[in-house]
C-alpha cells in the first residue's frame, strides 16, 4: 500500500491488515497504552469541501500517534487560486511526510499522487470516500465478528459512498445490494468491478434490496457540491428512506450505519436514526481508529 486513493486499489488482505491494526489502535487507545508510532512525522491536510469529522479524526489521530497534522484550506492555499496540482504536489512532497486531500475530481487525487513523492490519502472525492468505509467495514465486523457472507445494502444516491461500499463489501466477501433510482447509478468503473460478482445485485426497489440484509446503509440524497440540485433530489428519492417498512424487509437484528452529516426525514427516520444511534456512532468513532490504521501503514 502505497496511497489509499480508492477502495478498487486495495486488495482483500491490504483491508484485512488496516482493520485488523486499527482495532489494535482502538486497543491501545482505550488502555491509554501510549503508541507514538508517527513521531516526527507530518500531515498536511488540504480541504477543498467542507468537514468535521475527517478533519478532527486526522488532526487527534495524527497528534495520539506522536505526529503533527497541519489543517490546509483550499481557500487559503495557492491552489485555491489555479496553482497547478502537479506543482503543489511537488512542493509539498518537500515538506511533509503525506497528504490528506479532500476533493471534488478523483482526478486531482491520482495526480497528486502521480506528481508527489509521498502517500495520498483521499479524505473523499465525489467519486469515493474510501476513509469511511473501511471504518464502515471496522465497525460491523467488531459488532458481527466476520463480514465474510454478511448482506450489505445501501439504499439511495449511487454516489462516492455506494460506489466505495460496494467495492469495498465485495472485497471482503460480503453479499451487497443496492437500490437507487435508474438515474443515479453508482460510476460506470464500479458496475463493471462489480458484474463480476454473483454476490451484487442492482435495482430500483428498496425494499427487494432490504430482504434478509444483516446491515442497511445510506447517506445524503444531496452531496456536497450538489446543494443546487437538492430540490430535484428530493422528489427522486421520494421512495428511498431507511423506515421501519424496509427495517421489517432486513434481519429482525440489522444494523443500520449512516456516514453522517444524516438528514432526518429525508434518507431515514428520526426513529430508525436513534434506534441504531450507537451503531451510528461507533461507526463515527471508527473512523479515528481506521485512519490511524491507515497513516501507521502508508507513513510508518
Ligand atoms: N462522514 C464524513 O466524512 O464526515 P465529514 O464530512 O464531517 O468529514
Ligand atoms: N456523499 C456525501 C458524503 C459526506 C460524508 C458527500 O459527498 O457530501
Amino acid at each position: 500500500m502505497k496511497h489509499l486513493l480508492k477502495m478498487l486499489d486495495l486488495s482483500t488482505q491490504e483491508i484485512t491488515e488496516t482493520l485488523d491494526l486499527a482495532d489494535q489502535l482502538k486497543y491501545e487507545l482505550k488502555h491509554n497504552i501510549p503508541h507514538p508510532r508517527l513521531a516526527g512525522k507530518t500531515l498536511g491536510l488540504i480541504f477543498e469541501k467542507a468537514s468535521t469529522r475527517t478533519r478532527v479524526s486526522f488532526e487527534v489521530g495524527m497528534y495520539q500517534l506522536g505526529g503533527l497534522p497541519i489543517f490546509l484550506s483550499a481557500h487559503d492555499m495557492q491552489i485555491g487560486r489555479g496553482e497547478p496540482v502537479q506543482d503543489t504536489a511537488r512542493v509539498l512532497s518537500r515538506y511533509l511526510n503525506g497528504i490528506m486531500i479532500r476533493t471534488f475530481k478523483q482526478s486531482e487525487v491520482e495526480a497528486l499522487a502521480k506528481n508527489g513523492t509521498i502517500p495520498i490519502i483521499n479524505g473523499l472525492t465525489d467519486f469515493s470516500h474510501p476513509c469511511q468505509i473501511l471504518a464502515d467495514l471496522m465497525t460491523i465486523r467488531e459488532k458481527r465478528g466476520a463480514l465474510d457472507g454478511l448482506k450489505m445494502c445501501f439504499i439511495g444516491d449511487g454516489n462516492n459512498m455506494m460506489n466505495s461500499l460496494i467495492v469495498g463489501g465485495l472485497k471482503m466477501k460480503m453479499e451487497v445490494a443496492v437500490a437507487c433510482p435508474a438515474d443515479y447509478r453508482p460510476a460506470a468503473e464500479v458496475l463493471d468491478f462489480a458484474q463480476a460478482y454473483p454476490a451484487f445485485s442492482m435495482t430500483t426497489d428498496p425494499l427487494e434490496a432490504a430482504v434478509g440484509a444483516d446491515v442497511v446503509i445510506t447517506d445524503v440524497w444531496a452531496s456536497m457540491g450538489q446543494e443546487e440540485e437538492a430540490a430535484k433530489r428530493r422528489k427522486a428519492f421520494a421512495g428511498y428512506q431507511i423506515n421501519d417498512k424496509v427495517m421489517a424487509a432486513a434481519k429482525p437484528d440489522a444494523m443500520v450505519l449512516h456516514c453522517l452529516p444524516a438528514h432526518r426525514g429525508e434518507e431515514i427516520t428520526a426513529e430508525v436514526f436513534e434506534k441504531h444511534s450507537e451503531e451510528i456512532f461507533e461507526e463515527a468513532e471508527n473512523r479515528l481508529h481506521a485512519q490511524k490504521a491507515v497513516l501507521v501503514k502508508l507513513l510508518g
